[in-house]
């Protein structure tokens, strides 16, 4: 029996009755004395793929649009994200990537070829957002370029010389190009997505076939840009098969390898709507998304076998929710509302990363603005922030900050066949010296007692709503927001009144 399961078990104990109201104990020990690998950054990066709104109208409207913009991007988007501190963005897909020809989005913008958008419903493409777009879009916001390459239909050559466009000084013709093209001084690019999903969309390959391509791609990657972090297409899901053939045969060619998983509601065919939803599926999905723990466990114990010294990193560069799409919305853009139970979802993934940061070191929720769990909604001229926004928003401290392990005693939240632990914590010394706790309650109708190790004076923020599908629209945009917050002292021990479906996190001082 793991530790989890008997914590829950001794916890359930606690409930007492209080009169008509029941009061929920919980137990939270955090130990200081245990700090973890420190919690990357690059764990909050985002993901803009041409798809949908997410690109165009998202981020970039063109600079004679009446949408206020800075040189054609959203001015209201750029500062939003900027408030997140997003710490990179991956771009340009996703599926679209091993479509995509780098030099159709070079040069002038009016000479740009159009294409179709064959994954995402088949619209034109007109190539407006391109190399220089993206490049000095991730520079307006402050965040590192993680450019995902072609390796389903491309070349290595094709590759090679993409990053030596946007990585080369000196008398290159590659460099001269760019210079021709309005860009003196070579870009940073971090990250490079060596294919993406080559087990589906990505070229539909074998996983002995994808990764004697991920040797020779990878290869040419790290010859035209060294230095940048080369990311293999790694794994679906518990797809433990394609984990260990890719670290067995090209674990020492990359720095990391990719982790793909989706939390769904239902099942693919039929997935669940966004909102609206019966408690079973707040209840289902948030057990999903907890299968995010399972799946990192079991990935990082088969790299620690050909990587005992973990300097592979396992990078979930696409995670989320995924709903049937918003009724009436565009076939085939996968736009969907996005509610208090995604900013739980978000809560309880983040967690996650911050419990295994000897290997994932990169994650990169989909997608950023208009598609799947995304930050940002937006209509023509108006923006909504989502739940997960505020989520991200009340994280930033996590981001760079040490980990400490924390101890949950908590009952389960059980409805049918889900049974859960109710509360989930994570706890971690920012870089700016504070200890900062995140506290989750994913049980909607129980408040619970968060009684803690830990003394001083603690105050945050809190996020939760009245209903289950709490969410912003475009006509209550601040239906839904954090509001101050704080813990107090009981018996000597800092406590927390943590209400029914929400989210916490507090500094302590
Ligand atoms: O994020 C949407 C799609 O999901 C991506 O294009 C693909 O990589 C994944 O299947």
């Amino acid at each position: 029996m793991k530790f989890l399961d008997r914590a829950v078990l001794a916890a359930s104990a606690m409930i007492m009755a209080t009169g008509a109201q029941a009061q929920v104990d919980v137990k939270v020990t955090v130990d200081i004395g245990k700090p973890g690998p420190k919690i990357e950054r690059a764990v909050y990066g985002q993901f803009a793929e041409h798809l949908g709104r997410g690109v165009y109208e998202g981020v970039w409207v063109g600079p004679d649009s009446d949408i206020p913009n800075v040189r054609g991007y959203r001015t209201d988007v750029v500062e939003a994200l900027r408030k997140i501190k997003v710490p990179m963005v991956r771009w340009p897909g996703g599926c679209f990537a091993d479509d995509y020809d780098w030099r159709d989005g070079i040069g002038s913008r009016e000479k740009r070829p159009m294409r179709l958008n064959k994954f995402w419903g088949g619209v034109p493409e007109n190539n407006a957002f391109g190399t220089h777009e993206f490049m000095d879009f991730v520079e307006l916001i402050g965040a590192d370029a993680y450019v995902a390459a072609n390796m389903g239909s491309g070349t290595p050559r094709e590759l090679a010389r993409w990053m030596e466009y946007m990585t080369a000084g000196g008398a290159s013709a590659m460099a001269q190009e760019r210079r021709a093209n309005g860009r003196d001084k070579p870009w940073s690019v971090k990250y490079v997505g060596i294919g993406n999903e080559s087990w589906g969309c990505g070229g539909q390959m074998r996983v002995e076939y994808a990764a004697d391509l991920v040797r020779r791609f990878s290869s040419y990657a790290g010859l035209h840009a060294p230095g940048t972090v080369r990311v293999a297409s790694g794994a679906n899901a518990d797809d433990y098969n394609w984990t260990e053939v890719l670290m067995q045969r090209a674990g020492t060619q990359v720095e990391a390898i990719s982790l793909h998983y989706y939390t769904i509601p239902k099942d693919w065919a039929t997935k669940g709507q966004a909102t609206g939803f019966a408690e079973a599926e707040w209840a289902s999905t948030l057990r999903n998304a907890r299968a995010m723990d399972e799946l990192v466990t079991r990935h990082s114990a088969i790299m620690d076998k050909y990587d005992p010294e973990k300097k592979v990193i396992l990078a979930v560069d696409e995670w989320g929710t995924w709903y049937d799409q918003e009724p009436g919305s565009t076939p085939g853009f996968l736009y969907q509302q996005n509610s208090l139970r995604d900013a739980e979802v978000a809560a309880l993934t983040l967690n996650i990363f911050h419990r295994h940061t000897d290997r994932v070191k990169i994650a990169n929720i989909a997608q950023m603005v208009n598609v799947l769990q995304a930050m940002i909604l937006t209509d023509k001229e108006k923006m909504v922030l989502t739940p997960t926004y505020h989520l991200f928003d009340m994280y930033v401290p996590f981001q760079g900050a040490t980990p400490y392990p924390a101890t949950v005693a908590a009952p389960p939240y059980v409805l049918g066949e889900v049974s859960i632990p109710s509360v989930d914590v994570s706890a971690a010394r920012g870089t700016d010296g504070k200890l900062w706790l995140s506290l989750v309650n994913v049980d909607p109708h129980k408040a619970m007692r968060v009684t803690t190790n830990l003394s001083g004076k603690a105050t945050g923020r809190v996020l939760t709503g009245a209903t289950m599908d709490a969410h912003n629209s475009f006509q209550k945009p601040d239906a839904i927001k954090p509001v101050s917050y704080s813990g107090k002292i009981v018996g000597g021990k800092l406590v927390f009144d943590l209400p029914a479906k929400s989210i916490a996190v507090v500094a302590v001082d």
